[in-house]
């Protein structure tokens, strides 16, 4: 195992997510991890991140100088190169010009461990202010830039290496080559972790953690949470519940696809409550028609449904969630402006009775989390299912919702997921759904008029949903769906495609 201590950086999980890429388990842990902890997980090298700060500010994070006379290969990116320089005696300046983006670095040391194969003129991606001016007495400078001198470094008795670019970057062209020589080459790690051993690590502590505990889930079906629970069930079985709120916001079938795999008919052996709460939640979404009131009620009464079926179980030891490392990034930010008020289906009562919250996917990001959905063997079509918002179809109906809309909608979104799919575009589009807009339109059909609602098709592709672009779905496919759509499903007499970006508008439509 590689540890890579955090020290506040942007990058940091893309340095254990590029670690984990070479075949090789790793974990990141806050720099205040001790030096005892450390010796104890016995790592077979140690990755010092970048982070915000400069090493001679009085605040500034540091780690005891015994770090690097463990004799455990250590090396340091960025903050954490000067780190290591700062305290094994050398000097960190602030530059005179600082190196931002993309950046040439000129390999002076050809048989460097850490550059083997790596091009004499590399492009890296640089992100500081501050720099190395002079390297520790025993390193050797092994890299530089035009305004950088020590741009690399390394004392290879000692098995210290350091970076001032960043190589878990994807312009750093040849970054995860560099990864791979340090935890292969000098660390000695084998190369051969895969997930299913991240899968059998995550079971075995859960199971060592959790002991005879009573643990609950909140599943909402959506890929996260599934393989959160199945690794809890494989590791405690029995004393895992999962409880399912069907809210009546579904897509067309998922309640029953939920309960097909995690139900009593399903592979895995653990308590599954569903709850068929549909009638409750149409109820009080009666006449509502302004968004955010729309999600907080959904938000509300998910809690109130859950906080009665937890009493009903009574007190339980921990509780599971799905947090994925995206999750915990965008918590930290919590500082912009609330544009919708997000429910996540896990978002619990705080008071609900419980010791711990138990996260086994928090350090992964969703593809990894997809690949261990896989080696778990969770269906395919769970695995890959896009992005659902908590407030699910309540918010793809624009203005109030009915159990009739309901219905209109979860069947044009049917008809749109079935096509995507045909057309082989499903894994292209980052999420795509049909709504259901607030507006009638006449059309006609047969020899009759029709006073009808329209659906609007939404596609966007994106990397991080913050920013998205409209999908160009060919025209052929769109009038496809359109087609079946007014034909099959009641109530509809047009069909429109949204072509906005985000932003200005948001992928959901309320
Ligand atoms: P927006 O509409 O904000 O959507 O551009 C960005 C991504 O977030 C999802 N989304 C939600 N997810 N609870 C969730 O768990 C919510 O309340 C919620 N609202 C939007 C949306 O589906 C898209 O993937």
């Amino acid at each position: 195992m590689v540890i890579v201590l955090d020290f506040g950086g942007q990058y940091n999980q893309l340095i254990a997510r590029r670690v984990r890429e070479c075949n090789v388990y790793c974990e990141v842990h806050p720099y205040t991890l001790s030096i005892d902890k450390i010796k104890e997980m016995n790592p077979k090298g140690i990755i010092l991140t970048g982070g915000p700060n400069s090493v001679y500010d009085e605040k500034s994070p540091h780690y005891d100088k015994e770090l690097f006379e463990l004799g455990i290969p250590v090396l340091g990116i960025c903050y954490g190169s000067q780190l290591m320089a700062y305290t094994l005696g050398g000097k960190v300046e602030p530059a005179v010009v600082s190196e931002y983006g993309k950046t040439e670095v000129l390999i002076d040391k050809k048989d460097s461990n850490i550059f083997k194969d790596v091009e004499e003129k590399t492009i890296c991606w640089m992100s500081h202010t501050d720099f190395i001016s002079k390297a520790p007495e025993g390193f050797e400078v092994t890299t530089h830039t035009t305004s950088c001198p020590i741009a690399a470094m390394e004392n290879v008795s000692k098995k210290l290496y350091a970076v001032q670019f960043h190589p878990e970057v994807v312009h750093s062209v040849e970054g995860t080559k560099m990864l791979r020589n340090f935890v292969i080459d000098v660390c000695g790690c084998s190369g051969d972790w895969k997930m299913d051993s991240f899968v059998e690590t995550t079971i075995k502590n859960l199971r060592e953690k959790i002991g005879d505990g009573k643990v609950l889930c909140a599943l909402s079906g959506g890929v996260d949470s599934s393989v959160a629970a199945v690794l809890l069930s494989k590791a405690i079985g029995k004393q895992l519940t999962c409880v399912f709120v069907d809210q009546g916001l579904l897509r067309k079938n998922e309640g029953d696809e939920v309960e097909a795999v995690f139900g009593p008919k399903g592979p895995y052996e653990l308590n599954f409550i569903r709850v068929n709460a549909q009638q409750r939640f149409y109820e009080k979404l009666k006449g509502v028609t302004e968004p955010e009131q729309k999600r907080k009620i959904i938000g509300e009464e998910f809690i109130r449904v859950f906080e009665e079926e937890a009493k009903k179980i009574g007190k339980v030891d921990y509780l599971v969630q799905g947090t994925i490392y995206p999750d915990v990034i965008e918590s930290g930010l919590g500082k912009s402006a609330v544009i919708k008020s997000h429910h996540n289906v896990g978002g619990l009562p705080d008071y609900v009775d419980f010791k711990e919250i138990v996260e086994p996917l928090k350090m992964l990001f969703k593809d990894e989390v997809r690949k261990a959905g896989l080696e778990l063997g969770i269906p395919e079509y769970l695995v890959f299912r896009q992005p659902f918002p908590g407030p699910g179809l309540g918010i793809r109906i624009i203005g109030e919702v009915t159990e009739e809309k309901v219905k209109i909608v979860q069947d044009a979104d049917f008809i749109y997921r079935e096509e995507i799919a045909k057309a082989g575009l499903d894994k292209k589009i980052s999420q795509y759904y049909a709504a259901l807009t607030n507006m009638r339109s006449v059309g006609v059909m047969g020899d009759g008029r029709t006073y009808d609602y329209a659906v609007a098709l939404r596609a966007v592709i994106t990397s991080d949903f913050m920013t998205a672009e409209a999908a160009p779905i060919p025209f052929e496919i769109l009038s496809k769906v359109a087609d079946r759509i007014v034909n099959e499903v009641k109530g509809v007499n047009r069909v429109l495609y949204d072509c906005t970006s985000k932003p200005p508008a948001t992928v959901e439509m309320e």
